[in-house]
């Protein structure tokens, strides 16, 4: 799976903040991104115990527990640390996430 080139705008800043977590498809490409305080998470989307997107079968995208604090796999609820994306509980617990670098440039977010 490549990654999305450099500079790519993912989305808006604002969006961001709105929602907590957006997805990117695109080109055979699936990561999202969180906000995590107030520095943009990118990772890609793909579960490290059995590679499904986070999301599972739901139609409502939160990649976050309620209280905001940690990443959490819909399937079988993995969790994952927003900062490292170090599983920390769940099936794969001491595996992590595939990070995708990405950044705040102005109103928007971008990959790097
Ligand atoms: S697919 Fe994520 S915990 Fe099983």
């Amino acid at each position: 799976m490549t990654h999305p080139p450099s500079g790519t705008v993912i989305c808006s800043w604002a969006d961001l903040q709105a929602t907590g977590t957006v997805l990117y498809r695109a080109d055979g490409f699936e990561g999202f991104v969180i906000l995590d305080d107030y520095l943009p998470r990118g990772y890609v989307d793909a579960c490290p115990h059995n590679g499904m997107p986070l999301g599972g079968d739901q139609e409502e995208v939160d990649y976050q527990t309620r209280e905001q604090d940690v990443i959490i796999c819909r399937w079988h609820g993995a969790s994952f640390l927003k900062d490292t994306g170090e599983c920390i509980g769940g099936p794969c617990a001491g595996d992590r996430l595939e990070p995708w670098p990405v950044e705040r440039r102005g109103d928007e977010v971008v990959a790097l």
